[in-house]
């Protein structure tokens, strides 16, 4: 289903009214306002900067938050990690959309990562914030990797796939995340996209949605297709107040087949 930025605005249709001609346009004062766990990443910055076009209040959490530049009266800059409950809820006021893009970093790909603990011991710290202030919805990106992983060593050639068993114990990590969600008491959505590259909007989204989201065996398409950052961070926006996904995981990938795996991607 190819999915158009207008059509994307129209599934919030809460934070939207239909002005004059049926012209959609935004109505600031009802978007919520928003915290950025992983505020300094590659997911973060287009999401922190569209929010802020929209005229979002927005927080931005990360271990480092001098890295944070952003000089906007709608910004606020939190320093946090995911492992500390206490530096979590100090962000939180109660009545934001929590959306968490935390991740591990440009990895080399040829790596095969130990165990990780970040998605499912932060994820989990998260919610225990959020509980703690009164914060209801989240959205948090996995990764389509998280779709099938390889039950053994790959033999097929095929480079994603190869990718997805070498960093079998990050997507691991991120279905125990996943599976943490299903059972909890927040309003979620789980954004599993693929290959992410920088550029402008493209209006190109396929989506897939997942709502048995735990099964974790079925690879839903695009797993070779990459989708820009600006696509992804409208969409997890459009999250904040629209609730047709709630409660799944979507599957985020385009028609746009890349045969190497660009610079700014790795899964
Ligand atoms: N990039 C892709 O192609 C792609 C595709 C599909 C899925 N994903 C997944 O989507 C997520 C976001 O991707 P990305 O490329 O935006 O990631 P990224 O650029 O690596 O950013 C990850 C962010 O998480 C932060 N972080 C790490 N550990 C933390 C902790 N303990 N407490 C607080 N913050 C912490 C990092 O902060 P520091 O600056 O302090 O390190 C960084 O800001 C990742 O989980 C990734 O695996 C990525």
């Amino acid at each position: 289903m190819a999915i158009a930025r207008r059509s994307l605005i129209k599934r919030s249709a809460g934070a939207l009214t239909l002005a004059g001609s049926g012209r959609l346009a935004h109505a600031a004062e009802n978007l919520r306002p928003v915290v950025v766990i992983g505020a300094t990443g590659r997911s973060a910055g287009p999401i922190i900067a569209q929010a802020l076009e929209q005229g979002r209040r927005v927080t931005g959490l990360a271990r480092r938050p001098e890295r944070l530049t952003i000089d906007h009266p709608n910004f606020t800059a939190a320093r946090g990690d995911v492992y500390d409950i206490d530096s979590l809820s100090d962000a939180m006021r109660g009545d934001e959309v929590v959306i968490s893009v935390i991740g591990r970093g440009l990895a080399d790909v040829d790596s095969e990562p130990g165990y990780v603990d970040l998605y499912s011991v932060g994820g989990s710290a998260t919610l225990q914030a959020m509980r703690r202030k009164g914060n209801k919805r989240i959205i948090t990106m996995t990764s389509g990797g998280t779709e099938q992983i390889p039950p053994a060593k790959p033999t097929n050639g095929d480079p994603s796939d190869e990718f997805v068993w070498r960093h079998r114990n990050v997507y691991g990590d991120m279905q125990r995340w996943e599976r943490i969600l299903l059972r909890s008491d927040m309003e979620y959505v789980v954004l599993r996209p693929r290959r992410l590259i920088d550029g402008p909007i493209q209006n190109n989204l396929k989506l897939s949605v997942h709502r048995n989201h735990a099964a974790f065996d079925e690879r839903s398409g695009g797993h070779r297709s990459s989708v820009t950052f600006a696509d992804v961070a409208a969409f997890t926006l459009a999250q904040c107040e629209g609730n047709g996904y709630l409660g799944t995981a979507v599957g985020i990938y385009s028609d746009v087949y890349l045969g190497a795996l660009p610079e700014a991607s790795k899964d």
